[in-house]
């Protein structure tokens, strides 16, 4: 592909295209620890896991963006499936990836008067989507979708406060009504770089090895460039000491590692592991320089879905704005 005349936006518009995520893949148990209840949100859509988390948490109004337009169609799906489901079928619906009513048609039919207004088109996918299916698996699922379940499993499910038990889940359906959900199909990095970052809660984890990948084509330095703009844009966007950015979600690395530099010299398992912790390594120094000192909390690794393996993730964020 060439990315000589296309702007970036439309680079990472072209490039991510495949199977959508049905259920994250990252432990999102970080979302209520490092803040209880934002008012105003944004954050990368994905399986929209982390919107339902934010929105469980009581944030009244979301801004979510992602470069693969099949998560809208997703997002719509799940959200419907909430609105329309008592937990239990919400769970075998679209959790339990080896239950027999896994993406069950006859649930379906009950979730489809639940899309919203001006969902026509994607309710009309879903509809054309289950008529086609004949098994409702595994296999069906791969087909259409990757990333979380297969995984995790219930593990999925420990993460995330709202469908911990069945009172949580009663309280993000109220909250749905409620919240103020825009969704954008951007580039994370150029829309946070336009519009500013005036939010309490921003969450750009787990794009950052992708958006290294396609910068690196366009030539050198890039990557670099725009976090430094990014960067500026947070430094410069609203004074809030408060509010909290999420920069990336590393798989299998520890803490440790990040502090004292040494992901590099890890004996990599695979030629792909070594690849990807030397972009980490790049990743976590770009952003050391551009931010400053980076805090770092880890949590427990659900998903066994990257070639850097250890039994914990690091989330890195920043906090707070210079006075
Ligand atoms: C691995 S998922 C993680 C998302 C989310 N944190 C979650 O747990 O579901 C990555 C998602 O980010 C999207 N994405 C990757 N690069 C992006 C970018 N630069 N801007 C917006 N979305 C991006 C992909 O399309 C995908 O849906």
């Amino acid at each position: 592909m060439s990315f000589k005349n296309s702007t970036l936006v439309s680079d990472i518009k072209n490039t991510v295209v495949g199977k959508p995520y049905l259920a994250t893949t990252q432990n999102l148990g970080y979302i209520p620890k490092l803040c209880p209840a934002p008012e105003k949100a944004f954050t990368i859509l994905g399986s929209g896991d982390s919107v339902f988390q934010l929105v469980y948490s009581g944030a009244k109004r979301i801004e979510a963006v992602d470069a693969n337009e099949e998560q809208f169609r997703v997002f719509s799906l799940r959200r419907a499936a909430i609105m329309a489901l008592e937990y239990k079928d919400f769970c075998d619906f679209l959790l339990r990836p080896y239950g027999k009513k896994f993406l069950s048609r006859g649930i379906f039919e009950r979730v489809l008067p639940h899309f919203q207004f001006g969902e026509n088109e994607t309710s009309l996918f879903w509809k054309d989507f289950f008529g086609a299916i004949k098994i409702t698996d595994i296999v069906t699922y791969k087909c259409f979708f990757r990333g979380g379940i297969e995984f995790c499993g219930n593990e999925t499910k420990k993460s995330l406060a709202y469908i911990e038990n069945p009172k949580a889940y009663k309280q993000l359906k109220a909250n749905l009504k409620a919240a103020s959900i825009r969704l954008h199909h951007d580039d994370a990095i150029d829309f946070l770089i336009r519009n500013g970052l005036d939010y309490d809660w921003v969450d750009i984890s787990n794009i950052l090895i992708y958006y290294y990948q396609c910068v690196a084509n366009r030539g050198p330095d890039i990557f670099e460039k725009n976090l430094r703009r990014l960067a500026e844009a947070w430094n410069d966007s609203a004074n809030n000491p408060s509010s909290t950015m999420v920069l990336d979600y590393m798989f299998g690395i520890g803490k440790h590692e990040l502090e004292n530099g040494t992901i590099k010299s890890r004996t990599a398992r695979s030629i792909c592991e070594s690849g990807l912790l030397e972009i980490y390594d790049r990743i976590f120094t770009t952003l050391t320089a551009n931010f400053g000192r980076l805090k770092i909390m880890e949590v427990r690794e659900l998903a066994d879905a990257m070639p850097t393996k250890g039994p914990m993730d690091s989330v890195i964020y920043v906090t707070g704005r210079p006075l």
